[in-house]
């Protein structure tokens, strides 16, 4: 029998090749298996642990399935929302479009916006709760995504319309706000980090070059009767975006996420 203090060295030993931050993981799986916060853990080093079910959690942590999926929790815009390997854990970049769609929807007194890729549902439920006279449709082409929005909705006490389509194919209201979206924008044969073989392959990849999604949204966007779109991009994406709107008098501006990198854009009818 192994106390809090000894199981927690164990297991930062054996977390050490996988994490970055092993001891801080160590207490995190501790903390989700036996029910407690942070702060029993760090005040009772000597209490009894059962360590076959804190081991199985380690070892699932070993073979790089990422801790949120483990532990079926991710922090995003500082909420706790739910996630499990039907959907991608949210980025921390992703509360930039966030912020971008709340402030290009504050002088719109009742804002209609479209979610298209809802995933988590992290972006439209953080928009529901900023802009509470928002009316907000969500899109995702995975059922099981579309469970977790459901299920995380509830949990911040939000009402967001959410609807199981490939792109707009079942949505078919012309007139609204804004259009948001962080689609899969992976190329199909890039080489990822193991970690992201446990994400949907659905969420990840957009097309042999990697962007066809976004530029399928881009037109869905022209045809309907809707003046923003706010999607995020990769970091090599801003050219071949930039070329694919060159003859449309659509305004474009580009934003850059906290490491500097190119990860998105706004688009404005005038
Ligand atoms: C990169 S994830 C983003 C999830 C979430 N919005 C976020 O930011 O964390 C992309 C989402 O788009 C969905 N998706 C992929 N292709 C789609 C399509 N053709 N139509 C609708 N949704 C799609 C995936 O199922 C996935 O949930």
């Amino acid at each position: 029998m192994y106390s809090v203090k000894s199981i927690l060295l164990e297991a930062t030993r054996r977390l050490r090749g996988v994490s970055d931050i092993p001891n801080k993981e160590a207490r995190i799986l501790l903390a989700f298996l036996l029910k407690k916060n942070q702060l029993w853990i760090i005040t009772h080093d000597d209490e009894h642990v059962e360590e076959e079910g804190y081991f199985k959690l380690i070892d699932r942590r070993i073979k790089n399935e990422p801790i949120e999926y483990i532990t079926n929790s991710v922090s995003f815009y500082g909420k706790d929302f739910y996630v499990d390997s039907n959907v991608l854990i949210p980025r921390p970049e992703t509360e930039i479009l966030v912020n971008l769609v709340a402030s290009t929807c504050k002088g719109i007194k009742k804002p209609r916006i479209v979610e298209i890729g809802t995933g988590s549902g992290i972006i439209s439920i953080m928009l529901a709760i900023l802009l509470p006279n928002a009316t907000i449709t969500a899109i995702d082409i995975s059922k099981e995504a579309l469970h977790v929005a459901q299920k995380n909705a509830k949990k911040h006490g939000v009402d967001i319309e959410f609807i199981h389509s490939n792109l707009c194919e079942n949505f078919h209201e012309k007139n609204f706000d804004i259009i948001v979206s962080n689609p899969p924008y992976i190329a199909n044969d890039e080489a990822l980090h193991v970690g992201l073989s446990f994400e949907p392959n659905m969420a990840l990849y957009g097309g042999s070059i990697g962007d066809e999604i976004l530029h399928k949204i881009i037109d869905i966007y022209r045809d309907k009767n809707v003046k923003y779109l706010a999607c995020e991009m990769g970091y090599k994406q801003k050219e071949s975006i930039a070329n694919y709107l060159k003859n449309s008098y659509f305004k474009l501006k580009f934003y850059k996420d906290l490491a500097g990198l190119d990860r998105g854009f706004l688009l404005e009818k005038s």
